[in-house]
Parts: C-alpha cells; sequence; structure tokens
C-alpha cells in the first residue's frame, strides 16, 4: 500500500539514526513507489541552513546509505518536497515558522494536512517539542483536516519510573493512538517471521510448551564497540540499551498466544499478558551477569578497552554485556528458563533464537547415546544470515546403529528472491499509513521496565562491577556460570 499524501517532520536530523537510516529510508520508499509524490520531508534543528543546505545534507546521506540505486528523477521528486526549518527546541518562533512551512506544503504540495513528528531526540527534550507543537496548534487536527502522529525513538525512559513519566508527558499532547514508538527489531523481516512461523504451520507449537522445551537462549550479539555514542551509552548500558527493548520483544513473540489477529490491539494483549508473566529470579545477582570489554585484538585490529573509548570515564562501570535468566509463570511455560544476552565487541554479529528442546526419554540407538547427542533445536536466525536451522539426531551410514546431529537449514537468501525491506522503511511507511501493530504501546513499554528495574537495581545496590572480557571472545566467564549452575552451556552461534 502506497502512504497517503503526508508530511514528515524530523526532529534530530544531524544526528547518526537521520544521517544513516532515516534519511535513506525515505528515499527508498519513494524509490519503492510507496510514498506518493505529495510526500514531504521538514527538518527541523538548530543549523543555520536553508532549504538547499539541507537538501545536500539528504542527498549526501542517501547517496552514502540508501538500499536502492541513486536515480536523479527519484531524488527530483524526493527534493522537491525537502524544506528545513531552523529553531531551538524551545523556540516558539520556529514552530510558528514550522506551522507556516506545513501549510505552505498543504496547500501547494497537497500534504493535506497530514503530518507526523518525528522525534529523533534525546527523551529529555520530548517534553518541550510536545509542549511546543500543542501551544502552536500543531499536535491538534485543525477543522478535522488530515491526521497528527508523533514518532518517539527509544530510549523510553531510564527505569519503569521515568518510562511512565515519558508516557504520561507524550500522551497529554498526542493521544494513545496517534503515538507510535520504534523499536526497530519489530520491523525486520525476520522478527515478523517469528508469529509466521509459529502459527502459520501446525508442527511447531504442539511441542512450543514447557513439555518440550527444555530452555531457550535468546542472543544479542555484535562485534562492534560504542563507537561515537559515549554520550548516550555511558551510564545506560547494555541491559537498558537492547535487553528491555529488543530482546523482551523477542522473548514476547517467541512465547505470547496466538493473537486473535494481527491488529494492533490483539496483538498487544498478547504480548502485555506474556510480558506480566515474566517472573524474575529470586537472587537476581546469581542470575545474572555483566561484563564490560576490554582492550585487545579483534578481527586482526586492536581495540580500545570500553573505559578507554572517547568520552567514557575510566572508571566507568557501564556494562557492554548483559545476561539473564527469566521464567514466566503461565500454563504453557512454567519450569522452561529464558536465558538472555547481549554485548558488543563479541566473537561475531549475530542475533538469534534457540529453542532447545529436552531429550528423547528412551534412546534405543548403541551406547553414545545422549551424550553424543546434542539436544534437538530450532534456531531462529533473526541476522545477518537470516533462516532457520533445525539440529536433530540422524543414522550415521553403516552398519552400526551411532546417532549423529545433523541440521536442517532454511535460508532467505536460498528461499526468496524477493529482498526484505529494511526496518526503518518498514516502519516509517506504517506511521504514515496508520498502522500500529509493529510498535509497542505504553503497557509494554512499562512492563518490560517493570522486568528489568529489579535487576538494575540490584546490580546497583550490590555495587556489581562488569567483569572484564576480551573483545572477540564471547563474554565474561560470568555469563557461563550463570548458565553452568543450571547444567547448561550457552550455544556459540
Ligand atoms: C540499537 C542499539 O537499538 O540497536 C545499538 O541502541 C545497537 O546499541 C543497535 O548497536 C543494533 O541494531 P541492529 O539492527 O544492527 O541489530
Amino acid at each position: 500500500r502506497v502512504a497517503a499524501p503526508s508530511a514528515l517532520v524530523l526532529f534530530g536530523v544531524t544526528g547518526d539514526l537521520a544521517k544513516k537510516k532515516l534519511l535513506p529510508a525515505m528515499y527508498d520508499l519513494v524509490n519503492r513507489g510507496l510514498l506518493p509524490p505529495s510526500f514531504a520531508l521538514v527538518g527541523f534543528g538548530r543549523r543555520d541552513w536553508s532549504h538547499e543546505q539541507f537538501r545536500e545534507v539528504v542527498r549526501e546521506s542517501v547517496e552514502a546509505h540508501a538500499r536502492t540505486p541513486f536515480q536523479e528523477d527519484v531524488w527530483r521528486q524526493f527534493a522537491s518536497g525537502v524544506r528545513f526549518v531552523r529553531g531551538e527546541f524551545d523556540e516558539d518562533k520556529a514552530y510558528e515558522a514550522l506551522k507556516a512551512t506545513l501549510k505552505e506544503l498543504d496547500v501547494h504540495a497537497g500534504t493535506r494536512g497530514n503530518h507526523a513528528f518525528y522525534l529523533s531526540i534525546p527523551p529529555k527534550a520530548f517534553e518541550t517539542v510536545c509542549q511546543q507543537l500543542a501551544d502552536h496548534g500543531l499536535a491538534q487536527h485543525e477543522n478535522a483536516a488530515g491526521w497528527r502522529r508523533v514518532v518517539i525513538e527509544k530510549p523510553f525512559g531510564h527505569d519503569l519510573a521515568s518510562a511512565s513519566e515519558l508516557n504520561a508527558i507524550v500522551e497529554r499532547v498526542f493521544p494513545a493512538d496517534s503515538v507510535f514508538r520504534i523499536d526497530h527489531y519489530l520491523g525486520k523481516e525476520t522478527v515478523q517471521n517469528i508469529l509466521a512461523l509459529r502459527f502459520a504451520n501446525q508442527m511447531f507449537e504442539p511441542l512450543w510448551n514447557s513439555r518440550y522445551v527444555d530452555h531457550v537462549q535468546i542472543t544479542m550479539a555484535e562485534d562492534i564497540g560504542i563507537g561515537s555514542r559515549a554520550g548516550y551509552y555511558d551510564g545506560v548500558g547494555a541491559a537498558r540499551d537492547v535487553i528491555q527493548n529488543h530482546l523482551l520483544q523477542l522473548l514476547a513473540l517467541t512465547t505470547m498466544e496466538e493473537p486473535l489477529s494481527f491488529q494492533a490491539h490483539h496483538m498487544r494483549a498478547e504480548k502485555a499478558k506474556v510480558l506480566a508473566s515474566v517472573v524474575v529470579p529470586e537472587d537476581l545477582a546469581a542470575h545474572s551477569a555483566l561484563g564490560q570489554y576490554g582492550a585487545g585484538l579483534q578481527g586482526g585490529q586492536r581495540v580500545r578497552a570500553f573505559h578507554q573509548e572517547q568520552d567514557i570515564p575510566g572508571d566507568s562501570r557501564t556494562e557492554t554485556y548483559a545476561a539473564l535468566r527469566l521464567d514466566i509463570n503461565n500454563r504453557r511455560w512454567a519450569g522452561v528458563p529464558f536465558y538472555l544476552r547481549a554485548g558488543k565487541r563479541l566473537g561475531r554479529r549475530v542475533t538469534e533464537i534457540a529453542v532447545q528442546f529436552k531429550n528423547s526419554p528412551n534412546l534405543l540407538f548403541g551406547d553414545n547415546g545422549h551424550e553424543a547427542l546434542g539436544q534437538n533445536v530450532i534456531v531462529i536466525r533473526i541476522q545477518p544470515d537470516e533462516g532457520v536451522t533445525i539440529r536433530l539426531g540422524s543414522k550415521v551410514p553403516g552398519t552400526q546403529s551411532e546417532i549423529r546431529d545433523v541440521t536442517m537449514d532454511f535460508g532467505y537468501g536460498h528461499s526468496f528472491t524477493e529482498s526484505s525491506p529494511e526496518a526503518y522503511e518498514r516502519l516509517i511507511l506504517d506511521v504514515l499509513l496508520g498502522e500500529p501493530p509493529l510498535f509497542p504501546d505504553h503497557e509494554e513499554v512499562e512492563l518490560s521496565w517493570r522486568i528489568l528495574d529489579p535487576f538494575e537495581q540490584c546490580w546497583e545496590q550490590q555495587e556489581i562491577k562488569p567483569e572484564p572480557y576480551a573483545p572477540g571472545s564471547w563474554g565474561p566467564a560470568a555469563a557461563d556460570e550463570l548458565l553452568a549452575r543450571d547444567g547448561r552451556v550457552w550455544r556459540r552461534p
């Protein structure tokens, strides 16, 4: 479906996200014919740029990062709707100028009063911007023409209390159904495929419960360090950065019941139900592990330790790796541990969900039995090698009855000729279409903080220092001990 004529106002135009993801995604959408000719992009920022200078900035980022080929005629169409409004977030004059620009676009570019405000800015600025939009009549529908939507980027708060406060601030100005919270993992093709795998097939769901599943491992490993994001990352750490949102969303999709439909309220109801059933262990310290990358070699290159990164204090206690164990108290999952881990500067970039099955109750094949056989595993490979792997035991050819692990593989690259859209393309399009299913609502966000808060409090109160780990490794020894205490080991993806 093609989006309706509309204007997207982008706050935070000079940020990394805008440059690498948002601006290229908009161009790609235009290129794929998914945004109409009457789509306009308005940059709002402090820089003293003319419309033309901003167009140049957009063009550079499109040329460097768009996924579809750069074409002059497509660019000209896109560029004709690009404007820039200069101003501070709290400057009345700037919002008046924005209002005039939007009016001009409504009349001359045909954006018809449909306005989305994309806040790719630090959360501490949300309140000012939302209030200004309200005060200048930009947040409400004037004479019912068009729609108003607001898009917010994580972090949605620092803990449960600040997240609730933030939600209240935003929803004071914008009605709940016009607030789109971005968790870009939900925009990924393979993440959307989790529910398709589970509910479009008959063969997984009968096994998807505590009777057959031994435990589940959810891994988000990155090989990069924090790059130039010290200002954001220090004091936030791996758990708040990606477990609170991406990993808990993966957990919810893996464990939720079948929704009545894919409509947002049905999806959210099931996700909220399972997130509310998550219980954190009593001994939080023994059920979690923190790490911080040290200096060393990664991929043949010398890399700095986290505490030597630019703008990171030498004594920073921020974790760049976190692992934790969660349980789900419901009929389907009681007794099945869920292990979540996320870290930077690990062995390689990989995100996956591994559902590990119990051993078969009786094994008739030879003496090598259970020891030689791994458990059956279904691995949903989120990225970068998208697909699904099933590991199972098979008889080794020959006269003996020996069993060995083999794998069955489904890879996107082999099975589909269609390419997956970038997560942000899908999400921006959905905002403009007014399709909310891929956006967590405030309840999901708060339920996720309710799970993470006790861990964060424990780490702070017990002054748990993250354990150093070597770049290119699979994290700190404490993470291995976390699983060893339960008689298990992490997978090496
Ligand atoms: C972001 C985190 O949400 O996700 C980053 O803030 C992380 O720290 C990024 O690097 C990873 O995204 P992806 O899509 O590359 O897995």
